[in-house]
């Protein structure tokens, strides 16, 4: 099962880099598709995607380090963002951080067991008269109180 799972992994980046062309200019859009597909970019999608554009993996996965966007590691169903720029941080950022921590049982970049929420920090949204601000999947969320915050959690599915 895992050898089939491999090769088809292995034949799915092979189309990618057919599509996109065999040029290290196409490792972005790559990755993104692998991570639209498979929710995150494995270590083993990562070497393959190296093996066939010829470049190594440290630079494949320094690119998925810079992205917030790109992960190497699976992600919850819902991804929680809190802003951690200078105005949210400013109007109380620390408290919400500490009440969803609380409330999840994990750490900020981490998923739940269950991989229903992954808790991740982001810049400025652009919400900041309206800190502390964080986006859950597409939604933002402003002048978030601890309480507010940990309540919006248990309405997501
Ligand atoms: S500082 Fe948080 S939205 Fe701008």
């Amino acid at each position: 099962m895992l050898v089939y799972e491999k090769n088809a992994l292995s034949e799915e980046i092979e189309l990618l880099v057919e599509k996109y062309g065999v040029d290290r200019s196409s490792l972005l859009q790559i990755l993104q598709d692998v991570q639209r597909k498979h929710n995150h970019i494995s270590d083993f999608a990562q070497q393959e995607i190296a093996r066939l554009l010829s470049i190594h993996p440290v630079e494949v996965n320094s690119v998925i380090s810079f992205y917030s966007f790109l992960h190497s590691q699976p992600q919850g169903r819902n991804s929680i963002k809190l802003c951690q720029t200078i105005s949210c941080d400013m109007a109380g950022k620390q408290k919400i951080e500490d009440a969803l921590t609380r409330e999840l049982g994990i750490s900020f970049g981490e998923t739940t067991k269950d991989k229903k929420y992954t808790l991740e920090h982001t810049n400025c949204m652009g919400m900041c008269d309206q800190g502390p601000a964080m986006l859950i999947n597409d939604k933002v969320f402003t002048r978030l109180d601890p309480e507010k915050a940990v309540n919006i959690l248990k309405e997501v599915e």
